[in-house]
């Protein structure tokens, strides 16, 4: 069967074709994978403007669907299925890709499936390693989220903990605008912490211990939490009367990209050993991280637990995952209802 995947949820348009493979070790194959990213336009801003993000998706979704149907040499009647992200994410562009889907699945007489954007990200893993040892504990890290999933079957995903503050992503894209350095942060800071000395300054890490109030039925000890490691770098910044010098702005970004990396490696691996994990992966945005993915692996290979990443192209959004996902979805006979709504902090 194919599947045609469509994702809205940010900033980036996308649409793709999905095929299953008939393996069950490797499941799915990719025949497109269009991605029009609104990068470009929001740069100016530096950082995503919802009311542009949903206009440039609604110019955007017609071309993106079609493209991603010729290259993936598809018709609308070879597919199976529409899967689209319902949520979490801005709403105003969420409608878009959910508007679009209906109609189209509606007029080609395809089932609806609606998927949630991290189960996406987490199935982005799926999709480009084949299946992966259960149980499994993911760290979805993106410019939105930072949270610990423990999967045990496939298709279910169970929160473990989250950022209680800044998600990973917001937090290097937060730090590279007060740096000067532009919009996103995560690539910028990434390329120039491998030239900085990881401590040539000193800035706090945090560890959570307590229970969160917001969430007590979360232990609380694998939540994670990056704003104050932000605000530290402000306060830096200030100190030095803004005028720093290339090196020490370097100097920063290795700093800030090693209690960042080292922050989320720990609390993955521990969450790992806690629940018995038989692998370990990591997904989204921020997986694209050299030094995150450099780490995991060498921990990985230490600890002898086999350890997973999306390819660089499936760690940001892309409609791939939500076809993959969706598949998901389809063959353990759920589809959705066409009065779905976009749910801009939808539950997984
Ligand atoms: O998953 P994604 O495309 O969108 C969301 O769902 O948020 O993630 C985007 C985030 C941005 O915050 C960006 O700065 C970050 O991923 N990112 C990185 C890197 N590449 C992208 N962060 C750290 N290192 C990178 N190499
Ligand atoms: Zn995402």
């Amino acid at each position: 069967m194919l599947i045609l995947g469509i994702e809205t949820s940010c900033d980036e348009t996308s649409a793709a074709v999905v095929e299953e493979t008939g393996d069950v070790a490797r499941p799915w194959a990719i025949r497109s994978n269009v991605v029009a990213s609104q990068v470009p336009i929001h740069r100016e801003w530096g950082g995503v403007v919802p009311e542009l993000a949903s206009r440039q998706h609604i110019r955007d979704i017609c071309g993106v669907v079609e493209r991603a149907l010729v290259d993936g040499k598809t018709s609308w009647s070879e597919l199976g299925a529409v899967a689209v992200t319902q949520g979490p994410g801005l709403v105003g562009s969420l409608l878009i890709g959910l508007a679009f889907a209906k109609a189209a699945a509606s007029a080609a007489g395809l089932p609806l499936v609606g998927v949630h954007h991290l189960a996406g990200h987490i199935e982005s893993l799926v999709l480009h390693n084949g299946e992966i040892p259960l149980p499994a504990v993911v760290l979805i890290v993106s410019g939105g989220h930072t949270s610990l999933y423990l999967v045990q079957q496939p298709g279910r995903y169970e929160l473990l903990s989250r950022t209680r503050d800044d998600a990973a992503g917001e937090a290097y894209d937060k730090v590279a605008k007060l740096l000067g350095l532009g919009y996103p942060g995560g690539p910028v800071i990434d390329r120039l912490a491998a030239t900085g000395n990881d401590r040539a300054i000193s800035l706090p890490t945090t560890r959570l211990t307590h229970v969160d109030r917001n969430a007590p039925e979360l232990k609380g000890d694998l939540d994670f939490s990056f704003s104050g490691l932000k605000t530290a770098v402000l306060r830096y910044v200030r100190t030095h009367d803004g005028a720093l010098t290339d090196r020490e702005i370097a100097d920063i970004a290795a700093t800030f990209q090693r209690i960042v990396v080292t922050n989320l490696i720990e609390r993955l691996f521990d969450a790992g050993r806690r629940y018995q994990a038989r692998s370990l992966g990591i997904a989204g945005g921020v997986s694209a991280n050299s030094r995150l993915r450099a780490e995991l692996k060498t921990r990985g290979e230490r600890r002898e637990i086999p350890t997973f990443v999306p390819s660089l192209q499936l760690s940001t959004d892309n409609a791939a995952m939500i076809a993959a996902a969706g598949l998901r979805k389809f063959r353990a006979g759920m589809t959705s209802a066409f009065d779905i709504n976009a749910d801009a902090a939808l539950a997984l």
